[in-house]
């Protein structure tokens, strides 16, 4: 019988060992590791994720020599691991980290074409996503902590038979990414509580029956939103959507940048180039490869039945970007906000579908700019 997967961020793969680290137990959580290696090899993150004393649970720093870029601190520990029934069919990354049928459709470079069957799958993978994502956001206000908008999605996910795609891909510890101010993508929800005037970008990635959905919004906390922010977020929606308008059989991949960038321009906003739009379906990145920013050379023309996603990612300060020591969160060097929307695209005969659409009742939705 296998009780759970090893704690160590670098291994993640299912165990039946009953070596425990004994500080968590104190704090009554079950860590399990492998075998003395793993737990050594890994002893200075897992120590991150402890309390700072036994009788203390109060949130920390866990990187207090860490040159942060803006007012935005890690809030540690993180809670443990969240469990995923047996019976919901899981992506091979699941158990061990590592998205190994991922890795070796890379190598092929190809672009997928999905069938009628595949696309009916795919389309219902994307109604689930955008539920999941709408029922965290409506819970989004001053108050929540980001974990508890994490323990949201998981739990409908799995409501819905789907797997939280992020979950252990590569290790990543929790089912959403949440990204908050100044943090261009993939924060790990932590302790940190929202604030009014907060933006935060919640990314809803899920697998079900073989397909993975992918999209995410950013969202205003409470009403206290400076103009600068604001203005941010709604430039990063009106970069999606003008990139959108180019989706067709025949256009470029490398054409979307263009239109990106110039509106955001025009904006007085930056576009991030280390983050990229890309292939979701059968797998949740593959080909193509979709730059956001102006005069990219991005190979691949769109064709009926490509599945991929756009999701510029703009900054109301400079464009690059630095990463945590949690080797995930991405945040801008200048610690000015950043913005991000995303959805899920099928090329048809003659257009584009937004497969991640909004409807009525989705929460969120656009602000005016305020001079
Ligand atoms: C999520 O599911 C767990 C396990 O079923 C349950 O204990 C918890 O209360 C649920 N949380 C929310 C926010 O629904
Ligand atoms: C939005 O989703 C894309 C696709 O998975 C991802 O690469 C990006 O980092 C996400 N953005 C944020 C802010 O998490």
């Amino acid at each position: 019988m296998s009780q759970g997967y090893c704690a160590s961020l670098q291994c993640g793969k299912e165990t039946d060992s009953s070596l425990k680290c004994p500080i968590c137990l104190k704090q009554g959580i079950e860590s399990v590791f492998c075998n003395e290696s793993c737990y050594k090899g890994n002893y200075k993150a897992h120590k991150a994720l402890h309390s700072k004393s036994d009788d203390d649970d109060s949130p920390y720093d866990p990187f207090l020599k860490f040159k942060y870029t803006g007012s935005l601190r890690a809030h540690y520990p993180l809670t443990p691991k969240r469990y995923v029934p047996p019976e919901i069919e899981k992506p091979d990354w699941a158990a061990n980290g590592l998205p190994l049928s991922e890795q070796r459709n890379d190598r092929l470079n190809k672009i997928p074409i999905y069938t009628k069957d595949e696309i009916k799958k795919i389309r219902k993978a994307c109604i689930a996503a955008r539920e999941v994502l709408d029922i965290a956001a409506s819970a989004v206000r001053p108050g929540i902590t980001t974990d508890e908008i994490d323990e949201i999605v998981h739990n409908e996910t799995i409501k819905r038979d789907a797997y939280p795609s992020p979950l252990n891909y590569y290790n990543f510890p929790k089912s959403v990414c949440t990204s908050v101010n100044e943090i261009i993508c993939h924060g790990i929800p932590d302790k940190y509580v929202l604030k009014d005037g907060d933006i935060v970008n919640l990314d809803v990635s899920l697998y079900y029956q073989g397909m993975h959905a992918d999209l995410n919004e950013t969202y205003y906390v409470g009403e206290a939103t400076s103009k600068e922010a604001i203005n941010t977020v709604e430039t990063a929606r009106e970069c999606l959507k003008n990139a959108i308008k180019l989706c067709k059989p025949g256009t470029r991949f490398q054409d979307l940048g263009d239109v990106i960038e110039k509106h955001a321009k025009q904006n007085k906003c930056s576009v991030v180039r280390t983050y990229c739009g890309h292939g979701v379906g059968k797998f949740f990145h593959c080909s193509p490869n979709i730059p956001h920013y102006a005069n990219n050379r991005t190979p691949g023309i769109m064709k009926a039945g490509m599945v991929f996603t756009i999701e510029p990612m703009i900054n109301e300060g400079v464009w690059q970007d630095i990463t945590w020591p949690d080797d995930w969160t991405a945040a801008t060097k200048d610690g000015k906000v950043s913005a991000q929307f995303e959805h899920t695209l099928l090329v048809t005969d003659n257009g584009v579908e937004i497969l991640t659409a909004r409807n009525k009742k989705s929460p969120g939705g656009p602000r005016h700019r305020t001079k």
